[in-house]
């Protein structure tokens, strides 16, 4: 099988925002999984401060990540364990987890649950709709308080009222925070520090929103296209 990604060279510097955008299938997703080492590449490696990351324990090495990935990893288990899976030194309490749910908008759905916090999920969460389950890793990350932050798509199951409130948290969470996010929505990424723009499996372009948009290439054509999106719905 042909690599999914080739020639893939970038630097992130800490406490900046990179972001990635292209379409669907480039590798974004691919990409942002090699940091928690969900994947090793075949070929080349990554480091940080110039040790390569194969030689932290991964536990310790994911210790260091918040994840709010497409498809939510949750385990049938209480939420109230969901969401404070991976944050296990010290123990969070059980006001620190609740706290990290509102600031998700996730506590008001669970205080709805049966047995609220102590609700067993189901099988990947299986007994919660798509955009709950995205606010119980919301609420994770929120609580773990990582120094990286890996956001893939993080809102993209919620209703725009919710997707709205949820994004001011994590825009929050994203201050002075090594931060890797990927949205469709360009307007998320616009602020980042650098935005690398993926193409079957290579960075076509990489810059600040303003330089790539006076480059006049695909990102800009992307931001065009979105933004007549956005004005016909305006106006519907
Ligand atoms: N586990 C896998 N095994 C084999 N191929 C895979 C696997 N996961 C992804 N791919 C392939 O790798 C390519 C990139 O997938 P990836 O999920 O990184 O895309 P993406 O840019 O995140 O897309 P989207 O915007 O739809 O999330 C696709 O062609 C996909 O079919
Ligand atoms: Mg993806």
């Amino acid at each position: 099988m042909p690599p999914v990604l080739r020639h893939i060279s970038f630097c992130l510097p800490k406490g900046k925002v990179l972001a990635i955008v292209g379409a669907s299938g480039a590798g974004k997703s691919t990409l942002a999984d090699l940091l928690p080492r969900f994947y090793d590449p075949t070929e080349g490696y990554i480091a940080i401060d110039g040790i390569p990351i194969e030689r932290f324990s991964l536990s310790s090495w994911r210790q260091q990540f918040g994840i709010v990935s497409q498809e939510a990893i949750l385990f049938n288990d209480t939420v109230r364990n969901n969401i404070a899976f991976g944050c296990d030194m010290p123990a969070p309490s059980d006001a620190d987890i609740e706290n990290a749910a509102r600031i998700a908008h996730a506590h008001s759905f669970i205080s709805r649950l049966e047995q609220g916090y102590d609700t067993i999920i189901g099988e990947r969460g299986s007994k919660l709709s798509g955009g709950e389950r995205q606010r119980l890793t919301i609420a994770r990350a929120i609580l773990k308080n990582p120094p990286i932050l890996i956001l893939d798509e993080a809102t993209s199951a919620l209703d725009s009222d919710s997707e709205r409130a949820v994004q001011e948290a994590l825009t929050q969470l994203m201050q002075q925070r090594t931060t890797i996010v990927i949205a469709h929505r360009l307007s998320t990424v616009k602020n980042a520090d650098e935005i690398i723009v993926l193409s079957e499996g290579n960075i076509v372009e990489r810059g600040t929103h303003a330089q790539l948009i006076s480059q006049n290439g695909a990102y800009a054509q992307l931001w065009a296209a979105q933004s007549s999106l956005a004005i016909k719905q305006f106006r519907a």
